[in-house]
């Protein structure tokens, strides 16, 4: 790891996987019969994703969409890249959009008003941490898994520059 941080741990994986059943239970009762369309917003769901659709025993669809704002720094730089549109159509879809992290709510919002522009049938939003404190745009997270404070965090898909996406926790990064 790189020497110039210190991570400090957050929510251990038990943690995580405890509170991501408690959010699949709350999706199965709003979406068990109308196949939604999960889409998981790279690069940072990736992990959140693939651990929450094991966890939903009923038919979904699963797609991507990529997006970045942040670049290399620790604040979003308040403009969103599209870098790749999902393949499959979203017009008359129920879709679910999956997140690491809402801090800005800059990226959430772009992504509802490209989803609303191409006619989906609803969009609601899944987030395993909200950083609240951070808020630029009014975005609703409608399946929350934790709200965290307003500190650097890393692992679990999240990155710094890059680094730590594979950390199978969350940690606080603190630089030295
Ligand atoms: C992160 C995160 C969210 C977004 C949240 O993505 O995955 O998509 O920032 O921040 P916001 O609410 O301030 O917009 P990032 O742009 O760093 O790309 P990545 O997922 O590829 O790391």
């Amino acid at each position: 790891m790189d020497s110039t941080h210190r991570l400090v741990p957050l929510f251990t994986s038990q943690q995580i996987a405890s509170r991501i059943s408690e959010l699949a239970a709350e999706i199965k009762r709003d979406y068990h019969d109308r196949c939604p369309l999960m889409l998981g917003v790279l690069k940072g769901s990736f992990v959140f994703l693939a651990d929450l659709v094991r966890q939903l025993d009923f038919p979904v669809e699963l797609d991507f969409i990529r997006v970045a704002s942040y670049g290399a720094g620790q604040e979003t730089s308040g403009r969103v890249k599209l870098l790749s549109e999902p393949v499959a159509a979203v017009e008359g879809r129920h879709v679910l959009l999956v997140e690491d992290i809402v801090d800005s709510g800059i990226t959430t919002d772009f992504i509802n008003g490209w989803l609303k522009a191409k006619g989906t049938a609803s969009v609601k939003l899944c987030a395993l941490l909200d950083k609240p404190s951070r808020r630029r745009r009014e975005v609703g997270v409608d399946y929350r898994g934790f709200v965290v404070p307003d500190r650097f965090v890393v692992g679990y898909g999240l990155d710094m520059d890059e680094k730590y996406r594979n950390l199978p926790g969350i940690s606080v990064l603190n630089g030295e």
